[in-house]
């Protein structure tokens, strides 16, 4: 047999096995899985490293609007540009519905943003922020039809929001075709509430946007989202789980029979609601939705991560710019915290995070961290076993970790478009040393050998 590249010498790890074998690769696919392979037009020495399904995120937010002429970092290119950096194939992103306009044409927009513009391959959930009868009773199962496969809905943000009956009628017609709902969970009204109280008492720095979004807020909205899907029988994702007792709403929830999935993010392992209260304005860097909590919490995150309740690990990447009128410090958000965008980057730490924090530090053990970095990802959202393992027929998607470099982690290593990274200073053990999508090397010992374009939109199935 003869192969276009064969990996050679490497540890291979997938979700369930770790074992040493080579990979002989073909036409961008995975073809030969054996002791010894030769015969091939490139060999790849993976001495010393895990050959790894390369990194799926399927929570990332790129190019996407928002008013007061706020700018997100990262376009499609930058943004998948730092995510293969940071050892990752495929990342789905969010097509959101501008209220007034259908699915179809948002998805025309977001399309446009994306085509040829992709370092890496893409997807997109559809975010639904105006659930008309035509959306619901349409447009979605003719989308999910076409490989739209999941939606997102947001129970806060005053301009994103649905109300329960809303969100009902979205999981009925969800339940219908078979698409999955990712949910935010936070009681916007209870927000709306203590902001006030924090207008009232000139509490305007970033760290009362945390004091303003408690754990109760969180949980109640968990609580209410898990009932909702309960009542009309559909599956459903919480994300970015920040806290105990958000986690433990989706265990209940569990126990009483629902499917239910859980995601939580690196900043919920790393950051506390004290980041948010640093001098100067720099706690705005650390302003996100849900906010980072404090020890207990991030304690938490890792049991959910070890015991299965979170089956999703994803970065939440939300890149602002720090010192930048149109990012976190623009006019509006440098006199209240309510005007600061929401959201951290991180598309690019992800891996390195969980690798170094998960593996290296014992927490969770090799296979848990492709499980919760790659494998479930593909499975949750129909990319699977197309994508998210190393199998036979499988595409080329790979990223080869080397478990023993040291990195101190700062913003200019990295290759996203924001100005600084909420994890500055962090040192880790373990780093991605070359990112294959589809049998092309993208990245290799740090330098970019892929094209832009090479990424492909991916239509998904149900699931
Ligand atoms: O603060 C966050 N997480 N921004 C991104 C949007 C979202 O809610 O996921
Ligand atoms: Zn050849
Ligand atoms: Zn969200
Ligand atoms: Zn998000």
């Amino acid at each position: 047999m003869h192969f276009d590249t064969i990996i050679k010498n490497g540890t291979v790890v997938t979700a369930s096995d770790t074992f040493r074998s080579d990979v002989g690769i073909h036409n961008g696919k995975i073809v030969a899985l054996a002791a010894s392979l030769d015969g091939a037009d490139e060999i790849i020495d993976a001495s010393g490293l895990y050959v790894m399904p390369g990194g799926i995120d399927s929570h990332v937010h790129l190019a996407q609007p928002s008013g007061d002429g706020i700018v997100m970092a990262d376009d499609f290119a930058s943004g998948t540009l730092s995510a293969a950096f940071g050892g990752n194939t495929t990342v789905l992103t969010f097509c959101m519905q501008e209220k007034g306009t259908t699915l179809r044409e948002s998805l025309k927009t977001y399309h446009a943003k994306a085509e040829g513009e992709c370092y890496i391959d893409v997807s997109f959930h559809l975010v639904v922020t105006d659930p008309t009868s035509y959306v619901l009773g349409q447009e979605l199962p003719a989308l999910v039809e076409d490989g739209y496969t999941s939606i997102k809905v947001f129970m806060t943000y005053e301009n994103l929001r649905l109300r329960d009956d809303q969100i009902l009628d979205t999981l009925d017609s969800a339940r219908q075709s078979g698409a999955l709902v990712m949910v935010h969970c936070e009681n916007e009204d209870a927000i709306r509430y203590l902001i006030g109280k924090h207008e009232q008492n000139g509490e305007l720095a970033p760290k009362f946007h945390a004091l303003s979004r408690p754990v109760a807020a969180e949980r109640e909205a968990t609580h209410r989202a898990l009932s909702l899907a309960e009542i009309v029988g559909t599956p459903i994702v919480i994300v970015h789980v920040s806290n105990r007792q958000a986690m433990e709403e989706i265990e209940r929830a569990r126990k009483r029979g629902s499917k239910v999935a859980g995601e939580t993010c690196p900043q919920y392992l790393l950051l506390t609601a004290d980041d948010l209260d640093a001098a100067e304005l720099e706690g705005a860097k650390f302003v996100c939705s849900p906010p980072p909590r404090d020890k207990e919490s991030q304690e938490a995150c890792w049991e959910g991560l070890q015991s299965g309740t979170f089956e999703l690990f994803s970065s939440d990447h939300c890149p602002f710019r720090y010192d930048d009128d149109s990012g976190k410090l623009n006019e509006k958000g440098k006199r209240h915290f309510r005007w600061i965008p929401n959201g951290i980057p991180g598309v690019e730490t992800r891996l390195p995070i969980l690798f170094s924090e998960g593996v290296s530090k014992g927490r969770i053990d090799i296979n848990r961290f492709v499980a919760l970095s790659s494998t479930n990802h593909a499975k949750q959202y129909g990319l699977y076993p197309q994508k998210g393992t190393i199998a036979i027929g499988s595409d080329a998607d790979i990223a080869l970790w080397d478990p023993l470099k040291q990195v101190t982690i700062t913003n200019d290593i990295l290759h996203h478009g924001a100005d600084y990274t909420p994890y500055h200073g962090l040192d880790v053990v373990g780093w991605p040393v070359l990112t294959m999508l589809r049998g092309r090397s993208i990245i290799r010992e740090g330098a970019l050998q892929g094209a832009l374009g090479h990424g492909q939109y991916l239509r998904r199935n149900r699931v």
